[in-house]
């Protein structure tokens, strides 16, 4: 028997950073699952298929390899690509890729695989209200569009790119409002989701809070 921890929320919101700290901590296997939708679009442009081909689409589908190492490589059909599926081109791409609904359902296949028999926390957009409505913890963290705008500045000034706050703000609002309401799994919080505003928080703050609600779950349910 495995225990689930799923983390949903918007871009920027802080999942990636608190997951990994989360996973470090209680020694949880860390699932990103934004990675493998990321690995089917690599894999589609890489192949040169548009979002409409359907029968490709399907093709790749069927002979798709996603390995996720304990170190946090991802590999696609052997090959590494943990660096190459954060490149622009990917980017771009992986939004409308997330919104094929084959895409969506061998993901979903996917992902439940990785989990089996393991203690996960699971980070993505429908974690606890699709791929494990059951999970032991469900976590819906949030930010405001603001501040989420202000972090992606800092990290893109990070990494040597300069964007305008005011850009990077209206892209954020733009988003939100197409992924919350596109038909696909759209991004809505899991009512039993605990959810956290993680605005006006320290990363540390966020992450002891976390690991409180999945200590308080842990110790009251039978997988111990
Ligand atoms: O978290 P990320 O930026 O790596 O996610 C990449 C894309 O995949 C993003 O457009 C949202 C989508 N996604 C999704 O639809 N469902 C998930 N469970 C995870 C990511």
């Amino acid at each position: 028997m495995s225990f689930i921890v799923a983390i949903d929320g918007p871009a920027g919101a802080g999942k990636g950073t608190i997951t990994k700290k989360v996973a470090e901590r209680l020694k949880l296997v860390n699932v990103d699952t934004g990675a493998t939708f990321r690995c089917v679009a690599l894999n589609m442009l890489d192949k040169n298929i548009g979002i409409e081909e359907e029968e490709k689409i399907k093709e790749v589908l069927d002979k798709i390899n996603i390995e996720m190492k304990s170190n946090g490589e991802i590999f696609l059909n052997g090959e590494n690509v943990t660096k190459r599926i954060r490149e622009n081109d990917v980017n771009n791409f992986v939004s409308p890729v997330s919104t094929i609904q084959p895409v969506r359902d061998k993901l979903l296949e996917i992902q439940r695989k990785i989990a089996e028999g393991k203690d996960v926390i699971m980070e993505g957009r429908d974690i606890g209200t699709v791929v494990f409505p059951n999970a032991n913890v469900k976590i819906y963290l949030d930010a405001t569009p603001e501040e989420r705008a202000k972090r992606r500045v800092l990290q893109n000034e990070e990494k040597g790119i300069k964007t305008s706050y005011e850009e990077v703000l209206e892209n954020i609002k733009d988003r939100d409002k197409r992924d919350s309401n596109r038909k696909v799994a759209p991004l809505k919080k899991a009512d039993d989701a605990i959810y956290i505003d993680s605005s006006n928080m320290t990363i540390d703050e966020v992450v002891e809070n976390v690991i409180a609600l999945i200590n308080d779950k842990y110790n009251n349910s039978n997988v111990k």
